[in-house]
């Protein structure tokens, strides 16, 4: 018999990315789509075709929720649906809160509620900004939580519910930690997207200048791909457990930046400090990149680097794209040249 599985937030980047994979490994894979008044499915078109099955509903939602996971039955839930952006929940933290947080709750109750315990398996979408402003340099499982917005807050419930519902009623309960992680399909206002987007538009003339907020702030940016597979490994695993999915390198926006207008034969020199920096193009003296306080958060997660030593030797997951790569895959994606 094929496996079964249920992912919220199938329609987001993380969505798209596990229903190709979970089709192509033969599992009946049904997805939670939110009404919404133009089309959100853009990205899970191919997986349509492949027999990925939607229902309507919301992780606000809890007896939609509960009358799903009765009729589907899944083997397998994977938890990606949130309000994912960290500064637009500064000014939604109640919605943020009830999406992300309380939804994780409602999941866990169907399941007690049906009786699932037994035989589903549960993903929860945990995150590295969980680790906030951490003091560590590398963060791991073990490394205290310090989060630094209502989106870390909110998922920091939302990580001690999944280990709760484990320890509690013994359900199959997973947290995936996951580090940033990219790709061609990532929403449009995150940075890495934004930036190629920009680059792609200021060398095709549509746009003359790049505005970001903090050029400091480090991450540790992975490719999405690379850890899907390690959602579904973490579910493989013959016991739930926590998994800390990273890199293991970081780098700055800025050197985000430099990397994204290199791919294009634009060498960028930075000058000025603070909201005055501009980056600069060293051939032609032309200022493509500027600071706008307004993408500047009231509190900012400054640097994450994560240590994946526990994945790597318990699963067997290590990530395949490299930063480089990364970068280059997504600009030649924006640029039409993939
Ligand atoms: P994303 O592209 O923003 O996708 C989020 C998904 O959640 C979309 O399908 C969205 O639906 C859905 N959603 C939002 N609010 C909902 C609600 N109230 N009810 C039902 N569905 C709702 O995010 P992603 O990058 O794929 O990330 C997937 C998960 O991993 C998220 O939980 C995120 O917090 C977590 N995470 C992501 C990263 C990362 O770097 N990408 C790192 C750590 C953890 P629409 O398409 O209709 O908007
Ligand atoms: N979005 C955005 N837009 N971020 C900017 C900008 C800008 O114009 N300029 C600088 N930044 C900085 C942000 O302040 C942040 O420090 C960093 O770039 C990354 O921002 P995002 O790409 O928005 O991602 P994030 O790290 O806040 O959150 C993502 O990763 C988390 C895992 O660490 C999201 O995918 C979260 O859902 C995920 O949990």
């Amino acid at each position: 018999m094929p496996k079964t599985a249920f992912i919220t937030g199938v329609t987001g980047q993380d969505g798209a990315y596990l229903s190709e994979l979970l089709l192509s490994k033969g599992y009946c894979v049904h997805g939670l789509q939110r009404r919404s008044s133009l089309p959100n499915t853009e990205r899970v078109e191919q997986q349509k075709q492949n027999g990925l099955n939607l229902h309507y509903g919301d992780m606000t939602d809890a007896t939609n929720l509960l009358r799903l996971l009765n009729i589907i039955q899944p083997d397998e839930i994977y938890n990606l649906a949130a309000q994912s952006h960290v500064h637009v929940s500064f000014e939604v933290p109640e919605y943020t809160g009830n999406t992300d947080a309380l939804g994780v709750t409602r999941i866990l109750e169907a399941m007690r509620i049906l009786g699932m315990n037994g035989h589903t398996k549960f993903f929860q979408a945990a995150t590295s900004e969980l680790f906030g402003r951490s003091t560590s340099g590398f963060q791991n499982e073990s490394t205290p939580f310090y989060p630094r917005s209502p989106y870390g807050v909110a998922k920091l419930y939302a990580y001690w519910m999944t280990v709760n519902y484990r320890e509690a009623y013994g359900t199959f309960a997973s947290n995936g930690i996951m580090f940033n992680h990219e790709s061609p399909l990532r929403g449009e206002e995150f940075v890495t997207r934004k930036i190629v987007k920009s680059v792609a538009n200021i060398v095709n003339k549509k746009q003359d200048c790049l505005y970001l907020g903090n050029l400091n702030a480090k991450r540790d940016w992975g490719h999405a791909r690379d850890y899907m597979y390690g959602a579904w490994q973490i579910l493989q695993y013959h016991q739930p457990d926590d998994f800390v999915l990273a890199t293991g390198v970081a780098h700055t926006v800025r050197n985000f930046v430099e990397k994204a207008f290199s791919c294009v034969g634009i060498n960028i020199e930075w000058a000025d400090y603070g909201v005055n920096e501009i980056g600069i193009d060293k051939k032609t003296g032309n200022t493509l990149v500027r600071v706008d306080p307004d993408y500047l958060r009231p509190s900012d997660v400054e640097v994450l680097c994560g240590d994946s030593t526990k994945a790597k030797k318990l699963l067997g997951w290590v990530p395949n794209v490299s930063f480089d790569q990364l970068v280059s895959e997504m600009i030649n994606s924006e640029m039409g040249t993939t």
